[in-house]
This record gives C-alpha cells, sequence and structure tokens, in this order.
C-alpha cells in the first residue's frame, strides 16, 4: 500500500501545483482539449512521453503499446488516429521508439515468446528485410539499436498508408508525421525523420531507409 499512497500523494502535490500557477487550468482543460501532438509510444515504463517532453495536460494525445506498434489492422490504434486526426486535427503525429526496447529485442530472438510473437511479426519482418544491413555492424547492441530505428521508419511509413492519413494530406500537408528514438542513455530524443507530409516525402523516407541496406 506504500506504493500506491506515494502515487496518491505525488497526485495531489501536482493538482494544488497547477492550480497554484493558474487556479482556473482544469475548469479550463475540462471544457475541451486541444492537443498539437498525437504521440505513439512504446508501453515501456522508463519512457514517461509527457514527462519527458515537458507538456501539460491536454497538448498531447497518446497512444501506447508494446513497441510503438502502427499494424493496419488495430482497431485501437486506428480509432486513436483517426480521432486525432480527423476530430483535434493534430499537427503533428510523432511515432516514438526507444533503446533498450524488449519488444524490438524479442523481436531480435529466435526463439518463441509466446502470444507477444504475433504483436512482434511486424518487426522480425523489417529484420529479415534489412538483414544485410544488421549483419554488417560489428556487435549485436549496434544491430539491436539500428532495428529499433528501423522500426519506427517503419511504423512511420506504414502511418502514411492508412486510409486515414491519406485522406487528410488530400485535404491539405497535415499532419506532419515524425519519428523519433529516445535513448533511455541519456534521456533524450534523437530525431530520424522529421515534416512527412505528403506521398513524395514517404517514398523520400523509403528511399533513405533503403539506401543504407543498399538495395
Ligand atoms: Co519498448
Amino acid at each position: 500500500m506504500e506504493d500506491l499512497k506515494r502515487i496518491l500523494d505525488n497526485n495531489r502535490v501536482f493538482a494544488s501545483e497547477i492550480t497554484k500557477n493558474d487556479p482556473g487550468f482544469f475548469e479550463r482543460n475540462a471544457g475541451k482539449q486541444e492537443p498539437h501532438f498525437l504521440f505513439i509510444g512504446c508501453a515501456d515504463s522508463r519512457v514517461p512521453l509527457e514527462m519527458l517532453t515537458g507538456v501539460l495536460p491536454g497538448e498531447m494525445f497518446v497512444h501506447r503499446n508494446i513497441a510503438n506498434q502502427v499494424i493496419p489492422a488495430d482497431l485501437n490504434l486506428l480509432s486513436v488516429l483517426q480521432y486525432a486526426v480527423e476530430v483535434l486535427d493534430v499537427k503533428h503525429v510523432i511515432v516514438c521508439g526507444h533503446m533498450q526496447c524488449g519488444g524490438v529485442g524479442a523481436a531480435m530472438q529466435d526463439q518463441p515468446y509466446g502470444l507477444v510473437d504475433h504483436w512482434l511479426s511486424g518487426i522480425r519482418e523489417t529484420r529479415r528485410r534489412h538483414q544485410d544491413e544488421l549483419e554488417s555492424f560489428r556487435s549485436n547492441d549496434e544491430r539491436f539499436e539500428r532495428l529499433v530505428e528501423l522500426n519506427v521508419l517503419r511504423q512511420v511509413h506504414n502511418l502514411s498508408r492508412t486510409p486515414i492519413v491519406q485522406e487528410a494530406w488530400k485535404r491539405g500537408p497535415r499532419p506532419l508525421l515524425h519519428g523519433m528514438v529516445y535513448g533511455l542513455r541519456d534521456g533524450l530524443l534523437n530525431v530520424l525523420v522529421t515534416g512527412v507530409d505528403s506521398p513524395d516525402a514517404v517514398r523520400r523516407l523509403l528511399e533513405r531507409e533503403q539506401k543504407r541496406v543498399g538495395y
């Protein structure tokens, strides 16, 4: 119960500090949300998206799952995406992976992990596609880091292929898609790709991704 008490105590401090700085904050926020960002991140406890980006409540719409996957048949993700793009009209959709991601790590192995293997099959596919490049690295750590990056690039690509984003781009260059990786060792976000706002920009993204592999 000590653990629970700690988070409830912290919650009281959080609420009172915000109210102290801006007495009408929660009342205004309860009325509506106008976030500029949809953040798609990993469920990992070491990647607290709101904390590491310093946003206030109401600024960021968030979807998290194991290894920040954008799976075209995932109704949960698609519902979040549709609401964010078509109702909230977010300007930015950010896919954020992270180093030492357990999901990506599991996809590096050939041993079966059960149910989660279904979820990770897309990362294994990315690993297969980039096998030559990945094998060119000397250490397993480097291969792991590169697969984390490739996984993010692949999810940005998947996002761009959804009918929701395709339709939005017919209306104008919004949302902008971005891919980032969070470093657990330094707490910093590293931008892999930014400002993807059209099918042409996606083509450039893919060329960049494939150039490294050489096909
Ligand atoms: Co992870």
